[in-house]
Protein backbone atom coordinates (compact mmCIF):
# COMPACT_ATOMS: atom_id res chain seq x y z
CA UNK A 1 0.00 0.00 0.00
CA UNK A 2 2.84 2.07 -0.10
CA UNK A 3 1.15 4.50 -2.92
CA UNK A 4 -1.91 5.27 -1.00
CA UNK A 5 -2.31 8.72 0.17
CA UNK A 6 -4.71 10.62 2.02
CA UNK A 7 -2.99 14.53 1.53
CA UNK A 8 -5.61 17.15 1.97
CA UNK A 9 -8.10 14.56 3.52
CA UNK A 10 -9.46 14.80 7.34
CA UNK A 11 -9.41 11.58 9.42
CA UNK A 12 -11.23 11.93 12.79
CA UNK A 13 -10.09 8.91 15.04
CA UNK A 14 -12.22 8.17 17.96
CA UNK A 15 -9.72 6.40 20.95
CA UNK A 16 -6.82 7.40 19.21
CA UNK A 17 -4.51 7.93 22.44
CA UNK A 18 -4.05 3.89 22.64
CA UNK A 19 -3.96 0.51 21.49
CA UNK A 20 -6.03 0.61 17.30
CA UNK A 21 -6.51 3.92 17.43
CA UNK A 22 -3.25 5.30 18.14
CA UNK A 23 -1.83 3.33 15.20
CA UNK A 24 -4.55 4.61 12.78
CA UNK A 25 -3.76 8.27 13.42
CA UNK A 26 0.09 7.50 13.47
CA UNK A 27 -0.73 5.62 10.00
CA UNK A 28 -3.04 8.43 8.71
CA UNK A 29 -0.90 11.24 9.71
CA UNK A 30 2.46 9.73 7.77
CA UNK A 31 0.23 8.87 4.73
CA UNK A 32 -0.68 12.71 4.56
CA UNK A 33 -3.70 13.30 6.71
CA UNK A 34 -4.64 16.21 9.27
CA UNK A 35 -5.84 13.92 12.19
CA UNK A 36 -8.45 14.54 15.27
CA UNK A 37 -6.64 12.26 17.66
CA UNK A 38 -9.76 11.62 19.98
CA UNK A 39 -9.50 10.27 23.26
CA UNK A 40 -11.37 10.79 26.77
CA UNK A 41 -7.90 8.87 28.45
CA UNK A 42 -10.04 6.99 30.66
CA UNK A 43 -9.17 3.41 32.30
CA UNK A 44 -10.17 0.17 30.01
CA UNK A 45 -13.70 0.19 31.79
CA UNK A 46 -14.37 3.51 31.63
CA UNK A 47 -13.46 5.37 34.80
CA UNK A 48 -11.56 8.91 34.80
CA UNK A 49 -10.20 11.06 32.42
CA UNK A 50 -6.95 12.75 31.11
CA UNK A 51 -5.70 14.74 28.28
CA UNK A 52 -2.52 12.81 28.54
CA UNK A 53 -3.35 9.69 26.26
CA UNK A 54 -4.07 12.16 22.81
CA UNK A 55 -1.84 14.60 24.03
CA UNK A 56 1.04 11.84 23.51
CA UNK A 57 0.24 10.66 20.35
CA UNK A 58 -0.43 14.16 18.46
CA UNK A 59 3.21 15.02 19.83
CA UNK A 60 4.09 11.73 18.29
CA UNK A 61 2.62 12.75 14.99
CA UNK A 62 4.03 16.74 15.23
CA UNK A 63 7.22 14.87 16.11
CA UNK A 64 7.52 13.16 12.90
CA UNK A 65 6.35 15.96 11.05
CA UNK A 66 2.74 15.35 10.57
CA UNK A 67 -0.52 17.32 11.19
CA UNK A 68 -2.54 16.40 14.18
CA UNK A 69 -5.31 18.14 16.58
CA UNK A 70 -5.88 16.77 20.14
CA UNK A 71 -9.59 16.07 21.30
CA UNK A 72 -10.67 15.08 24.77
CA UNK A 73 -14.74 14.79 24.61
CA UNK A 74 -15.96 11.34 25.51
CA UNK A 75 -17.71 9.69 21.94
CA UNK A 76 -20.96 10.79 23.85
CA UNK A 77 -20.18 14.43 22.77
CA UNK A 78 -19.55 13.32 19.17
CA UNK A 79 -20.29 16.82 17.72
CA UNK A 80 -17.87 18.59 19.65
CA UNK A 81 -15.35 16.32 18.27
CA UNK A 82 -16.25 17.04 14.91
CA UNK A 83 -16.59 20.20 15.57
CA UNK A 84 -12.69 19.95 16.28
CA UNK A 85 -12.36 18.91 12.63
CA UNK A 86 -14.00 21.81 11.51
CA UNK A 87 -12.64 24.50 13.56
CA UNK A 88 -8.45 23.12 13.08
CA UNK A 89 -8.61 21.74 9.46
CA UNK A 90 -11.92 23.41 7.43
CA UNK A 91 -13.13 19.55 6.88
CA UNK A 92 -14.08 16.11 7.77
CA UNK A 93 -13.30 13.02 5.06
CA UNK A 94 -13.10 9.70 6.88
CA UNK A 95 -14.46 9.41 10.32
CA UNK A 96 -12.74 5.97 12.54
CA UNK A 97 -15.28 5.11 15.20
CA UNK A 98 -13.11 2.95 17.37
CA UNK A 99 -13.35 4.22 20.99
CA UNK A 100 -14.12 1.45 23.06
CA UNK A 101 -14.32 0.10 26.47
CA UNK A 102 -15.10 -3.53 28.53
CA UNK A 103 -17.57 -4.02 31.86
CA UNK A 104 -17.03 -7.86 31.45
CA UNK A 105 -19.46 -9.66 34.10
CA UNK A 106 -21.89 -12.63 33.41
CA UNK A 107 -25.40 -12.05 32.63
CA UNK A 108 -26.32 -13.32 36.27
CA UNK A 109 -24.23 -10.05 37.61
CA UNK A 110 -25.12 -7.95 35.14
CA UNK A 111 -25.84 -4.16 36.50
CA UNK A 112 -27.91 -2.28 34.94
CA UNK A 113 -25.52 0.34 35.26
CA UNK A 114 -22.60 -1.87 32.94
CA UNK A 115 -25.02 -1.97 30.55
CA UNK A 116 -26.18 1.28 30.12
CA UNK A 117 -22.31 2.64 29.94
CA UNK A 118 -21.44 -0.12 27.49
CA UNK A 119 -23.86 0.83 25.06
CA UNK A 120 -23.59 4.25 25.36
CA UNK A 121 -19.88 4.70 24.69
CA UNK A 122 -20.03 2.01 21.65
CA UNK A 123 -23.68 2.37 20.40
CA UNK A 124 -24.15 6.23 21.05
CA UNK A 125 -20.70 7.24 20.76
CA UNK A 126 -19.99 5.81 17.09
CA UNK A 127 -24.09 7.71 16.16
CA UNK A 128 -23.17 11.02 17.75
CA UNK A 129 -19.94 11.07 15.82
CA UNK A 130 -21.61 9.64 12.43
CA UNK A 131 -23.91 12.01 12.89
CA UNK A 132 -22.03 15.22 13.11
CA UNK A 133 -20.05 13.98 10.45
CA UNK A 134 -22.95 13.51 7.63
CA UNK A 135 -24.57 16.66 6.65
CA UNK A 136 -20.40 17.30 6.03
CA UNK A 137 -20.26 14.20 4.15
CA UNK A 138 -23.69 14.35 1.77
CA UNK A 139 -21.98 18.29 1.44
CA UNK A 140 -19.20 17.79 -0.17
CA UNK A 141 -20.46 14.07 -1.68
CA UNK A 142 -17.35 11.97 0.28
CA UNK A 143 -17.27 10.07 2.91
CA UNK A 144 -15.93 6.92 4.87
CA UNK A 145 -16.99 5.18 7.57
CA UNK A 146 -15.46 2.40 9.65
CA UNK A 147 -17.38 1.05 12.95
CA UNK A 148 -15.95 -1.19 15.15
CA UNK A 149 -17.47 -4.26 15.83
CA UNK A 150 -15.80 -7.51 17.64
CA UNK A 151 -15.99 -11.28 17.22
CA UNK A 152 -18.27 -10.77 21.10
CA UNK A 153 -20.80 -9.55 18.83
CA UNK A 154 -20.97 -11.41 15.54
CA UNK A 155 -20.63 -15.01 17.65
CA UNK A 156 -21.04 -14.16 21.27
CA UNK A 157 -18.37 -14.33 23.96
CA UNK A 158 -19.03 -15.25 27.81
CA UNK A 159 -19.59 -12.56 30.53
CA UNK A 160 -19.97 -9.88 27.84
CA UNK A 161 -23.46 -9.52 27.22
CA UNK A 162 -23.69 -6.01 26.96
CA UNK A 163 -20.07 -5.50 24.46
CA UNK A 164 -22.14 -8.44 22.31
CA UNK A 165 -24.90 -6.55 22.00
CA UNK A 166 -23.33 -3.20 21.24
CA UNK A 167 -20.95 -4.69 18.83
CA UNK A 168 -23.57 -6.41 16.78
CA UNK A 169 -25.46 -3.06 17.08
CA UNK A 170 -22.72 -2.01 14.89
CA UNK A 171 -23.43 -4.45 11.85
CA UNK A 172 -27.25 -3.19 12.07
CA UNK A 173 -25.85 0.76 11.77
CA UNK A 174 -23.24 -0.04 9.60
CA UNK A 175 -25.45 -1.42 6.55
CA UNK A 176 -28.02 1.45 6.98
CA UNK A 177 -25.61 3.85 6.80
CA UNK A 178 -24.10 2.36 3.78
CA UNK A 179 -27.59 2.03 2.28
CA UNK A 180 -28.56 6.01 2.89
CA UNK A 181 -25.11 6.92 2.23
CA UNK A 182 -24.64 5.29 -0.98
CA UNK A 183 -25.83 8.15 -3.58
CA UNK A 184 -23.67 10.62 -1.82
CA UNK A 185 -20.36 8.70 -2.17
CA UNK A 186 -20.58 7.58 1.71
CA UNK A 187 -18.93 4.44 2.32
CA UNK A 188 -19.40 2.67 5.97
CA UNK A 189 -17.75 -0.79 6.36
CA UNK A 190 -17.61 -2.47 9.61
CA UNK A 191 -14.19 -4.33 11.49
CA UNK A 192 -14.14 -7.35 14.17
CA UNK A 193 -10.47 -6.63 14.80
CA UNK A 194 -8.32 -8.82 17.09
CA UNK A 195 -4.98 -7.36 18.31
CA UNK A 196 -2.79 -6.54 21.48
CA UNK A 197 -3.98 -3.77 23.79
CA UNK A 198 -4.83 -2.76 27.20
CA UNK A 199 -8.27 -4.48 26.47
CA UNK A 200 -6.91 -8.04 25.37
CA UNK A 201 -3.96 -8.36 27.55
CA UNK A 202 -5.13 -9.72 30.53
CA UNK A 203 -7.14 -12.95 28.62
CA UNK A 204 -4.66 -13.71 25.93
CA UNK A 205 -1.47 -15.66 26.24
CA UNK A 206 2.19 -13.16 26.07
CA UNK A 207 2.86 -15.41 23.24
CA UNK A 208 -0.30 -15.20 21.12
CA UNK A 209 -0.46 -11.51 21.91
CA UNK A 210 3.16 -11.17 20.34
CA UNK A 211 1.49 -12.26 16.78
CA UNK A 212 -1.45 -9.90 16.81
CA UNK A 213 0.04 -6.45 16.44
CA UNK A 214 -2.15 -3.66 16.74
CA UNK A 215 -0.64 -1.98 13.58
CA UNK A 216 -1.55 -5.36 11.86
CA UNK A 217 -5.09 -3.99 11.63
CA UNK A 218 -4.36 -0.64 10.08
CA UNK A 219 -3.80 -1.98 6.42
CA UNK A 220 -7.11 -2.93 5.73
CA UNK A 221 -8.73 0.04 7.28
CA UNK A 222 -6.44 2.15 5.05
CA UNK A 223 -7.81 0.42 2.06
CA UNK A 224 -11.77 0.54 3.48
CA UNK A 225 -11.51 4.28 3.81
CA UNK A 226 -9.53 4.89 1.12
CA UNK A 227 -10.92 7.35 -2.22
CA UNK A 228 -10.82 4.27 -4.44
CA UNK A 229 -12.09 1.60 -2.54
CA UNK A 230 -16.03 0.76 -3.69
CA UNK A 231 -16.60 -1.52 -0.47
CA UNK A 232 -19.52 -0.19 1.03
CA UNK A 233 -21.70 -1.90 3.40
CA UNK A 234 -19.44 -4.98 4.73
CA UNK A 235 -18.04 -6.72 7.71
CA UNK A 236 -14.45 -7.83 7.86
CA UNK A 237 -12.30 -9.76 10.41
CA UNK A 238 -8.93 -8.62 11.00
CA UNK A 239 -5.81 -9.06 13.24
CA UNK A 240 -2.37 -11.04 12.78
CA UNK A 241 -2.26 -10.11 9.17
CA UNK A 242 -5.63 -12.26 8.15
CA UNK A 243 -8.93 -11.02 7.13
CA UNK A 244 -11.76 -12.13 5.28
CA UNK A 245 -15.25 -10.92 4.87
CA UNK A 246 -18.54 -12.32 6.40
CA UNK A 247 -21.86 -12.23 5.26
CA UNK A 248 -25.31 -13.00 6.24
CA UNK A 249 -26.44 -16.89 5.44
CA UNK A 250 -29.88 -17.99 4.79
CA UNK A 251 -30.83 -21.41 4.54
CA UNK A 252 -33.47 -22.11 1.30
CA UNK A 253 -36.31 -22.57 4.44
CA UNK A 254 -39.34 -24.05 4.89
CA UNK A 255 -42.39 -22.56 3.50
CA UNK A 256 -45.72 -22.92 4.46
CA UNK A 257 -49.11 -22.47 3.20
CA UNK A 258 -50.16 -19.32 5.68
CA UNK A 259 -53.37 -21.36 6.48
CA UNK A 260 -55.40 -22.75 8.87
CA UNK A 261 -52.87 -25.98 8.59
CA UNK A 262 -49.98 -23.70 9.33
CA UNK A 263 -49.64 -25.26 12.73
CA UNK A 264 -46.78 -26.04 15.31
CA UNK A 265 -46.85 -29.41 14.70
CA UNK A 266 -46.52 -29.10 10.58
CA UNK A 267 -42.95 -26.82 11.24
CA UNK A 268 -41.64 -29.54 13.54
CA UNK A 269 -42.68 -32.57 11.37
CA UNK A 270 -39.94 -30.53 8.64
CA UNK A 271 -38.05 -28.86 11.25
CA UNK A 272 -34.76 -30.29 9.28
CA UNK A 273 -35.53 -27.91 5.94
CA UNK A 274 -35.67 -25.02 7.89
CA UNK A 275 -32.04 -25.44 9.78
CA UNK A 276 -30.59 -27.19 6.36
CA UNK A 277 -27.44 -25.32 5.12
CA UNK A 278 -26.92 -27.25 2.28
CA UNK A 279 -28.32 -24.72 -0.62
CA UNK A 280 -27.87 -21.61 1.13
CA UNK A 281 -28.83 -17.76 0.08
CA UNK A 282 -27.12 -14.81 0.93
CA UNK A 283 -29.62 -11.94 1.89
CA UNK A 284 -28.59 -8.29 1.48
CA UNK A 285 -32.28 -6.81 2.20
CA UNK A 286 -35.04 -7.05 3.67
CA UNK A 287 -36.60 -6.82 0.07
CA UNK A 288 -36.16 -10.70 -0.45
CA UNK A 289 -38.09 -11.68 2.35
CA UNK A 290 -41.19 -10.18 1.03
CA UNK A 291 -40.82 -12.11 -2.34
CA UNK A 292 -40.92 -15.43 0.08
CA UNK A 293 -44.09 -13.96 1.32
CA UNK A 294 -45.34 -13.59 -2.31
CA UNK A 295 -44.72 -17.33 -3.17
CA UNK A 296 -45.58 -18.70 0.17
CA UNK A 297 -49.45 -16.50 -0.74
CA UNK A 298 -49.49 -18.90 -4.08
CA UNK A 299 -48.82 -21.78 -2.46
CA UNK A 300 -51.38 -24.93 -1.62
CA UNK A 301 -52.08 -26.05 1.49
CA UNK A 302 -49.44 -27.75 4.01
CA UNK A 303 -49.35 -30.82 5.68
CA UNK A 304 -51.51 -30.58 8.34
CA UNK A 305 -48.90 -31.60 11.43
CA UNK A 306 -51.80 -31.15 14.36
CA UNK A 307 -55.10 -29.48 15.21
CA UNK A 308 -55.87 -26.31 16.62
CA UNK A 309 -57.95 -26.76 19.40
CA UNK A 310 -57.30 -24.43 22.43
CA UNK A 311 -59.98 -24.88 24.88
CA UNK A 312 -58.59 -22.21 27.43
CA UNK A 313 -56.50 -25.34 29.67
CA UNK A 314 -52.58 -25.68 29.29
CA UNK A 315 -51.47 -29.06 29.52
CA UNK A 316 -49.03 -29.61 32.31
CA UNK A 317 -46.22 -31.64 31.38
P1 LIG B 1 -7.82 0.28 23.97
O1 LIG B 1 -8.42 0.26 25.33
O2 LIG B 1 -6.36 0.16 23.84
O3 LIG B 1 -8.27 1.60 23.19
C1 LIG B 1 -9.53 2.18 23.31
C2 LIG B 1 -9.35 3.67 23.47
O4 LIG B 1 -10.65 4.28 23.53
C3 LIG B 1 -8.64 4.05 24.78
O5 LIG B 1 -7.51 4.85 24.50
C4 LIG B 1 -9.70 4.77 25.58
O6 LIG B 1 -9.19 5.79 26.42
C5 LIG B 1 -10.61 5.31 24.50
N1 LIG B 1 -11.97 5.58 24.99
C6 LIG B 1 -12.71 4.78 25.80
N2 LIG B 1 -13.90 5.35 26.04
C7 LIG B 1 -13.92 6.52 25.37
C8 LIG B 1 -14.88 7.55 25.22
N3 LIG B 1 -16.07 7.49 25.84
N4 LIG B 1 -14.58 8.61 24.43
C9 LIG B 1 -13.38 8.69 23.82
N5 LIG B 1 -12.41 7.75 23.95
C10 LIG B 1 -12.68 6.69 24.71
O7 LIG B 1 -8.57 -0.87 23.13
P2 LIG B 1 -8.37 -1.42 21.65
O8 LIG B 1 -8.11 -2.85 21.75
O9 LIG B 1 -7.44 -0.56 20.87
O10 LIG B 1 -9.86 -1.25 21.09
C11 LIG B 1 -10.24 -0.42 20.01
C12 LIG B 1 -11.61 -0.83 19.53
O11 LIG B 1 -11.54 -2.15 19.00
C13 LIG B 1 -12.69 -0.87 20.61
O12 LIG B 1 -13.91 -0.43 20.09
C14 LIG B 1 -12.76 -2.34 20.97
O13 LIG B 1 -14.01 -2.68 21.54
C15 LIG B 1 -12.53 -2.96 19.61
N6 LIG B 1 -12.07 -4.34 19.65
C16 LIG B 1 -10.80 -4.65 20.02
C17 LIG B 1 -10.38 -5.96 20.02
C18 LIG B 1 -8.99 -6.35 20.34
O14 LIG B 1 -8.66 -7.54 20.15
N7 LIG B 1 -8.15 -5.45 20.80
C19 LIG B 1 -11.30 -7.05 19.69
C20 LIG B 1 -12.58 -6.63 19.24
C21 LIG B 1 -12.94 -5.31 19.24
Amino acid sequence: MSDLRYDGQVVVVTGAGGGLGREYALFFASRGASVVVNDLGGSFNGQGASSKAADVVVDEIKAAGGKAVANYNSVEDGDQIIETAISNFGRIDILLNNAGILRDVSFKNMKDEDWDLIIKVHVKGSYKCARAAWPHFRKQKFGRVINTASAAGLFGSFGQCNYSAAKLAMVGFTETLAKEGAKYNIHANVIAPIAASRMTQTVMPPDVLENLKPAWVVPLVAVLVHKDCEENGSIFETGGGHMAKLRWERSSGLLLKADASYTPGAILKKWNEISNFKNPEYPSGPADFMTLLERSMEMGPSDKGETLDFKGKVALV
